[in-house]
């Protein structure tokens, strides 16, 4: 079996529905059910034999001892994190807990555990960290995409937290040689994407009759990536990556976040029409910037396609379309995670943004 961390999130729960779709290995699931993580995105596995659900810490180094020694997975991959910039930005201490010290604390349960397995064991067994683009920083317009030699220049407390567990887990291999397999993806998006993040948030407030609220210009660029390719992506590199090396994931898809608040407005104004039949897109409001928010991302896909013949399946229109319409047919799931909490972080977030 393996063991994944983060399962109940975004793309931790799309990675555990993709790997039963595929395969009849058994998971073990952690995860702190933040107000990120939601036990509806597993309910389909709730009677399955092949998952078990731990609701736990990764820097609860004593539980991930215990869940190890117990179930002896022949890998781990983790998900978990904080991984909101906004968030980070009005409190970063969450991120530096959990993504430096929890990784910290899961790394060294993992160095225990694997220090005690038989040498055949151990060179089989791998420590998937799944990481992001922003470590890299902000791109100008006409730089090269980021490729993995690309210098580390992260400038949030996200993509800060986030840069440093990366090096701690190059630090474990170079210096523990535990077996680690980095990837460091773009923009995801797709089903259960919670509706902070921008395409869930846009679809959210379009259906609710609420503003579309775009930081800034609206031309930042972000590389987007359907998430079933990035779990497809992670599969790969779990079978036939290169042990301490990096991989960058992406969909050769880069596009400024106000075309796609227009996509989105176009694919509702097909399928879910506005009864006074006026555009969604006249919803748009450009609001207060991201402090330091980064202008540019792009991903440079070519060494995992090169090296281990991965590309992405699924095109930015059929992606779109495939994510609309889950919204649309999962009303129940997005009311059930608009809670007290995530009104709360609405207001807080948006509050001050008017302009
Ligand atoms: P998410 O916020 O939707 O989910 C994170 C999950 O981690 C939640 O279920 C949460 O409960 C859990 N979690 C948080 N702290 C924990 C802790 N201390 N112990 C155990 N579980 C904990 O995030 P996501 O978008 O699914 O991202 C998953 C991973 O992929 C993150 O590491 C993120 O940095 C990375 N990533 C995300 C994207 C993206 O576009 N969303 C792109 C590239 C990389
Ligand atoms: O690049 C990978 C990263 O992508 C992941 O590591 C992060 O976990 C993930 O959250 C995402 O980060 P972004 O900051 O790029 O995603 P977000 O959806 O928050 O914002 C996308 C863009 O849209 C960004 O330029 C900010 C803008 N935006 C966002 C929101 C929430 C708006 O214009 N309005 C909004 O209300």
């Amino acid at each position: 079996m393996i063991l994944v961390t983060g399962s109940a999130g975004f793309i931790g729960s799309n990675f555990v529905l993709d790997w039963f779709a595929q395969s009849g290995e058994s998971i073990i699931s952690l995860d702190k059910l933040t107000y990120a993580g939601n036990l509806e995105n597993l309910a389909s596995l709730k009677n399955d034999p092949r998952h078990i659900f731990v609701h736990g810490d990764i820097g609860d180094a004593q539980l991930v001892g215990r869940l190890l020694a117990e179930h002896r997975p022949r890998a781990v991959v983790n998900f978990a994190a904080e991984s909101h910039v906004d968030r980070s930005i009005h409190g970063p201490e969450d991120f530096i807990q959990t993504n430096i010290v929890g990784t910290f604390h899961l790394l060294e349960a993992v160095r225990t555990y694997w220090s005690g397995l038989t040498d055949t064991e151990k060179t089989a067994f791998r420590f998937l960290h799944v990481s992001t683009d922003e470590v890299y920083g902000s791109l100008a317009k006409n730089e090269p995409a980021f490729s993995e030699t690309h210098r580390y220049e992260p400038n949030s407390p996200y993509s800060a937290s986030k840069a440093a567990s990366d090096h701690l887990v190059r630090a474990y291999h170079h210096t523990y040689g535990l077996p680690v397999l980095t990837t460091n993806c773009s923009n995801n998006y797709g089903p259960y994407h919670f509706p902070e993040k921008l395409i869930p948030l846009m679809i959210v407030n379009a259906l609710a009759g609420k503003a579309l609220p775009v930081y800034g210009d609206g031309q930042q660029i972000r590389d987007w990536l359907y998430v079933r390719d990035h779990c497809s992506a992670i599969r790969r590199v779990l079978e036939k990556g290169r042990l301490g090396e990096v991989y960058n994931v992406g969909g050769w898809n880069e596009k400024a976040n106000l075309d796609i608040v227009h996509t989105v407005c176009a694919l509702l104004d097909e399928l879910r029409p506005r009864m006074d039949g006026k555009s969604y897109r006249e919803r748009i409001t450009f609001v207060t910037d991201r402090p330091g928010h980064d202008r540019r991302y792009a991903i440079d896909a070519r060494k995992i396609e090169r090296e281990l013949g991965w590309k992405p399946v699924e095109t930015f229109e059929t992606g779109i379309r495939k994510t609309v319409q889950w919204y649309l047919d999962n009303q129940a799931w997005v009311s059930n995670v608009q809670s007290g909490s995530y009104r709360l972080w609405v207001e807080k977030n948006y509050a001050g943004r008017a302009r």
